[in-house]
């Protein structure tokens, strides 16, 4: 029998969970107390495991079901399609395509139809210093505000855009145009009610344009704030990552973003599953449906490209 036990890492959210061994079954019984825990904390560490690709997959499956990446031309681990590399080493003689990937305050697709649900991140290699995760709570961050602008937001919508992801212009014209191409601006509420725990967070993020009704420059100063309110370091906790940390978290009451603070010859290597949210929102242009990546039209190397930005 495990003694999972259960122990907050940081004020605002985050905690660790101990007695635990992810490579060996887990009861129902267990993941039950981890699920509740996630929901609670929002962000949960689990230390010291040796995970394969297949392992990490089988856990993150439990939470509902994952992204696939294996259509998507993107450099996966080899043995399960469901995880991807998420690291700075070349693959294939090539480079990462996901060396900077989340390098802005941001929840995982949002910028989509779908957004991430949750997201489950092993840590295979780390650099000597740096390269920590952030994250905070939007929980907080909107029951924080005054009652008039949580009023406000209550009835506002928000325009994500996924041209706004930090470092999307350093990909070249081309994949910047066929990832715009792909990921249209959607519209979600500004407010969000988890499914789950019935609370509300806010839901702006770095990659937000504006919001619907008010224009750019209005939209522009209220959007600034939001941002840097919710990304307060008394709602934040920060990951200080270890070889063998499985880190996962809740992509609809938090925002988080990977430091890119670290020596770049040195290596920060990570597997990644990604669980699929509900659908969510709409498109801000009706007549711009998603388009669909068109195999063969486009270079393989300009998909391959486009795959890496989904984060
Ligand atoms: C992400 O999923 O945004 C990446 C997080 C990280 O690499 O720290």
């Amino acid at each position: 029998m495990t003694t999972i036990s259960i122990q907050r890492v940081g004020y605002a959210l985050g905690a660790r969970v101990t007695g635990i061994d992810l490579s060996q079954p887990v009861s129902e019984a267990d993941f039950a107390r981890i699920h509740d825990a996630w929901l609670e904390h929002q962000v949960l560490v689990i230390a010291d495991q040796r995970l394969g690709p297949r392992e990490l997959a089988a856990f993150s499956a439990r939470f509902g079901e994952l992204d696939d990446f294996s259509n998507q031309s993107v450099h996966h681990a080899a043995e399960d399609r469901h995880v991807m590399l998420l690291t700075n080493r070349p693959q294939d003689g090539k480079p990462s395509k996901t060396f900077n990937a989340g390098q802005n305050w941001h929840t995982d697709q949002s910028y989509s139809l779908r957004p991430s649900k949750g997201t489950f991140v092993h840590c295979l290699e780390k650099p000597s210093v740096g390269g920590d995760t952030l994250f905070a709570n939007m929980y907080l961050a909107y029951e924080s505000l005054s009652p008039k602008m949580r009023e406000f937001l209550d009835g506002l919508e928000a325009v994500h855009d996924a041209s706004l992801i930090e470092g999307l212009e350093k990909r070249g014209p081309e994949v910047v145009a066929e990832f715009k191409r792909l990921n249209p601006p959607v519209i979600h509420p500004a407010v969000r009610v988890h499914p789950d725990t019935g609370r509300r967070a806010l839901y702006v993020n770095e990659r937000v344009r504006q919001f619907v009704g008010l224009t750019e420059a209005e939209s522009k100063p209220l959007v600034q704030f939001l941002c840097q309110h919710s990304v307060s370091p008394r709602f934040s906790y920060r990951h200080y990552w270890s070889v063998g940390d499985l880190v996962f978290w809740d992509n609809r009451c938090l925002v988080h973003m990977a430091v890119g603070d670290y020596d770049p010859s040195e290596i920060r290597h990570m597997l990644r599953c990604s669980g699929l949210g509900d659908h969510y929102g709409r498109l801000r242009d009706p007549a711009a449906q998603p388009a669909t990546a068109t195999p063969g039209a486009t270079a393989a190397s300009v998909q391959a490209q486009v795959a890496a930005l989904r984060d």
